[in-house]
């Protein structure tokens, strides 16, 4: 599912991996976003729902694009990725952010903040103020609109993050750090309330909470200190757009949406960026991370997922930089080149 933007161009890359590593797999196309509302005046079309319930996995490209604020919201591209979820119950979202040690002086952050960040924020996706009820914009009495969302977590829903996170926790440095925001949010006291229950069954892993705004700015200050941040869905929204920065770019990050099974939808956490989208200047590296842990994650392919992992550190260390990540010294190309790079590398 490629989708609008840049989408279909970095997507195009990851295929193009995946022909190389794995010339076995089979791939079907389906349309989402504006380009399915182009075909089908929907965002999510039937069709393309079925192929992803039918598909072991997704990989995903970005949809969005200019003109989407005037449409009513369930006609809107972003809709499709949210009925995905919704539909698939795509609950666990992994979004590591690791630092190429090639791109340290890609980074705006100094070399000693950032060198050797490797964490990674597990954000709840199918719960909290996105999908809470009730939602609208209404008028009141007086004859003024007002518009309200809610945000709302059941305790099993919080239980399942929690063990993902705890589970994901001992495949690395055993430390979770829920955040959180329970000084202020009975719901977000409540989360807290689970994690700690749920954290009782690990004692051999760490658990610490902070608020939000606090870990907002650790992860700014001392991105190092942190393992797995569990959080819910519009905090890590946030957070993970934020600590792509500490990794050089946007452009570099992968995306895992698991459920209770194999399957999982695998997406770059960029958007469609209209502003660069089919001019061949787009990073495809997130999308083709974002097919490692495709195969990692949906085939059990570990080696293979390790073989793309290590032929994109071997495309940076030759010199390969899109745009994003150019610095002086180094050799900028384009989309479809640093796909090249990554293939021949394999
Ligand atoms: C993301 C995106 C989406 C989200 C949008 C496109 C609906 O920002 O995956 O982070 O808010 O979840
Ligand atoms: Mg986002």
């Amino acid at each position: 599912m490629a989708g609008d933007g840049i989408g279909p161009e970095v997507t195009a890359q990851a295929v193009k991996v995946l022909r190389k590593v794995l010339p076995q797999a089979e791939t079907e196309e389906a349309p989402v976003g504006l380009a399915a509302i182009d075909a089908r005046g929907v965002p999510l079309p039937d069709e393309s729902l079925a192929l992803a319930r039918r598909a072991d996995a997704i990989l995903f490209g970005a949809v969005g694009g200019p003109g989407e604020e005037a449409l009513p919201r369930d006609k809107r591209p972003g809709t499709s990725l949210l009925l995905l979820r919704e539909s698939l119950q795509l609950y666990a979202n992994f979004r590591p952010a690791f630092l190429f040690p090639e791109l340290v002086g890609a980074s705006t952050f100094k070399p000693e903040v950032v060198e050797g960040v490797d964490l990674v924020i597990l954000r709840e996706l199918t719960g909290d103020v996105y999908f809470g009820q009730p939602r609208g914009i209404e008028t009141d009495a007086s004859g003024q609109r007002f518009g309200f969302n809610t945000m709302r977590y059941t305790e099993s829903e919080i239980e399942r993050i929690a063990h993902a996170a705890f589970r994901a926790a001992r495949q690395r440095r055993r430390k979770v750090c829920s955040v959180d925001k329970a000084n202020v949010l009975e719901v977000m006291q409540l989360w807290r309330e689970v994690m700690i229950r749920v954290g009782r069954e690990y004692p051999d892993v760490e658990l610490s909470h902070l608020f939000i705004d606090a870990a907002a700015m650790s992860l700014m200050r001392t991105p190092k200190a942190f393992d797995v941040i569990v959080t819910g869905n519009m905090f890590g929204d946030i957070l993970s757009d934020a600590a792509a920065m500490l990794t050089g770019s946007i452009g570099m990050l992968p995306s895992a949406s698991l459920g209770e099974g194999d399957k999982g939808l695998y997406e770059p956490i960029h958007g469609s960026a209209p502003d660069i989208a089919g001019r061949n200047l787009a990073n495809p590296l997130a999308a083709i991370l974002s097919l490692a842990m495709l195969l990692r994650h949906s085939f059990g392919l570990d080696d293979k997922a390790r073989q793309v992992e290590t032929a994109v550190r071997t495309a940076l260390a030759r010199g390969f930089r899109t745009a994003d990540i150019h610095q002086p010294g180094t050799e900028r190309v384009g989309t479809d080149q640093m796909g090249d790079a990554v293939v021949q590398a394999l």
